[in-house]
């Protein structure tokens, strides 16, 4: 069966106003969307719920991140079974700002994982390595043991749950786009580490979208690739043209 595609967007800490989210929503709302792309925005938190209320029913809400405990003496975090009780569907996991400016481990990325799944939310899994890593020839095993943590944790059956994200970390905010052969590449890669590490079907059946300096103008060659299976967007997000990303496809 085909990869159903598939593409989010990740506002981070934006928008910056009430005013400027109901703006975002309002562009979402009118567009006219490829209804075969599975499409996903992810507020901040305290977005999560009124945006959810406002948005196309057709468009998913996804949170930023969560906990591993469902309730407890843990302040300011969220749990993966009020997420769901909220109704929210998805939650990004191992974004590199969380690796790195939150010193998020993987075998910490890999318990939230386990926690989000057993609470039954759908995961969009994030990897990638720093240009020094790529540099030194180590892309594919430095991705492989940040992906190597979460498969210990998980059973063959909870990949339907997950989209795995790579995220060349070089890419991300910095208007260097990976080339769509780097993509592929490193997509090609994660595959086939998939197909040895879980199983040859999980490794045919699960998405794996491409994020770091996606635009409108170098979405559709990205796309052409056969193991890019969409895109997490970060600033192109926030802006009309995430619409011709959501419809690179089209
Ligand atoms: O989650 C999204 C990525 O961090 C990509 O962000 O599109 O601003 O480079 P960007």
């Amino acid at each position: 069966m085909p990869r159903q595609f598939f593409v989010g967007g990740n506002f981070k800490m934006n928008p910056g106003s009430r005013e400027q989210k109901q703006a975002l929503v309002k562009v979402l709302n009118e567009a006219n969307i490829d209804g075969s792309t599975e499409v996903v925005i992810a507020p901040p938190s305290l977005y999560l719920i009124p945006l959810k209320e406002i948005v196309r029913k057709d468009i998913q809400v996804a949170a930023q991140n969560c906990y591993v405990k469902n309730s407890g003496a843990f302040t300011g975090e969220i749990s993966p079974v009020q997420l769901v009780d909220a109704g929210i569907p998805y939650v990004i996991l191992g974004h590199s700002e969380r690796r790195t400016l939150f010193h998020e481990t993987s075998e910490l990325v890999a318990q939230k994982t386990r926690a989000a799944i057993d609470a039954s939310l759908k995961i969009i899994l994030c990897v990638g390595e720093t240009l020094q890593e790529r540099e030194a020839g180590e892309t594919a095993i430095v991705v492989q043991k940040q992906l190597q943590a979460a498969v210990d944790l998980l059973k063959e059956s909870d990949y339907s749950q997950i989209v795995v994200a790579y995220e060349p970390v070089w890419a991300i905010g910095t208007g260097k786009v990976a080339t769509s052969a780097q993509a592929q590449e490193a997509h090609a890669d994660i595959r086939s580490y998939l197909a040895k590490a879980v199983s040859p079907a999980v490794a045919e059946s699960t998405r794996i979208i491409y994020g770091g300096s996606v635009t409108a103008a170098n979405c559709k060659e990205l796309s052409t690739q056969p193991d890019v299976d969409g895109f997490l967007v970060g600033g192109a997000s926030l802006k009309p043209e995430f619409v011709d990303i959501i419809n690179a496809k089209k």
